[in-house]
């Protein structure tokens, strides 16, 4: 991939738009649940014409709460990965040292960030909404896979949050303010871990054997086929949270319906706007062009 992402330069620009997380909820910063929490693009709540406009809202809300459930999940395994990486050059280029220390420290803030939304969330929402877990379990099969499967993995990762934000988040007046304030501020940290992911994935391809190069793709394949069987549990999970939060069962046809549109939004949500990001598939190519393709042939069942 052709680009000018340095160490020196993501840590500057991390320094530049740093916050707390104090700064974003907490005491008259708290959830309106009223409005929605995410775009249509990613909820897709409108397909499903059975729902009141009430119960649209409360889906909306659901998934805005596997949201913050699932990116604190993912951030459980980026956060040791990027500490393990860091760890055997600490004698080496500063930039590199303190800018990987940085993306580690924020996302150790994320995760936080996202428990104490999920917090509001439950203390707001009034009825229970089960998630898949739990996630230490989750990151541990997540690392198991080569180091640069997960690295690709987690690339795609951070280029999705940009995407979200920039498509769909950014020019959307109806979201709930605070909500909307999370994923900003999410994104404006992300946009530095996206840069010096690519710059990992190039450290790690480097060092890797031409045998480790050809199956690296298959890998970060076999990563996402772990995570779409957790989202997968996850929509059946939702539907269960619906259902006890407008206080009556859907029909065997609108469960029906409710799995094909729900199945899918889930999976353009977490897998297809990463497996698809030009920039996620340009640090592809720079492995091999075959890889590209690999990924190219298999995304549009999640799109
Ligand atoms: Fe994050
Ligand atoms: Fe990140």
């Amino acid at each position: 991939m052709n680009h000018q992402f340095s160490y020196q330069a993501a840590l500057a620009a991390s320094e530049k738009v740093s916050w707390r997380v104090e700064d974003i909820i907490g005491g008259e910063k708290t959830l309106d649940f009223t409005k929605p929490f995410l775009p249509e693009s990613l909820a897709r709540v409108e397909p499903l014409s059975f729902l009141s406009a009430d119960e649209k809202m409360s889906l909306n809300q659901i998934r805005g709460h596997g949201y913050l459930y699932t990116f604190g999940l993912v951030e459980e395994f980026i956060l040791p990965f990027v500490l393990d990486h860091a760890r055997p050059r600490l004698n080496g280029d500063d930039y590199r040292v303190r800018a990987l220390l940085r993306f580690a420290d924020e996302e150790a803030k994320h995760i936080h960030l996202f428990k104490r939304f999920r917090e509001e969330f439950l203390d707001g929402f009034g009825s229970h909404c089960e998630v898949i877990g739990p996630p230490r379990e989750i990151a541990q099969a997540v690392l198991a896979h080569h180091p640069l499967g997960v690295a690709l993995a987690i690339a795609h990762i951070e280029w999705m949050t940009q995407r979200h934000y920039l498509d769909s988040v950014q020019g959307d007046e109806q979201l709930d303010p605070q909500f909307k304030s999370l994923l900003k501020h999410h994104w404006m940290e992300e946009a530095q871990h996206a840069k010096l992911d690519t710059l990992m994935i190039e450290a790690l391809r480097d060092a890797c054997s031409q045998e480790e190069l050809d199956t690296a793709v298959e890998e970060y394949l076999k990563i996402g086929c772990l995570l779409d069987g957790g989202l997968m549990q996850q929509v059946q999970f939702d539907l269960e949270s619906l259902e006890r939060a407008i206080g009556h069962p859907l029909s065997e046809s609108e469960r029906d319906r409710f799995f094909e549109v729900q199945r899918q939004a889930v999976r353009w949500t977490y897998l297809g706007t990463g497996m698809t990001h030009k920039n996620f598939l340009a640090t592809l190519e720079s492995i091999s062009p075959a890889a590209r393709m690999r990924v190219e042939q298999v995304s549009p069942a999640f799109c």
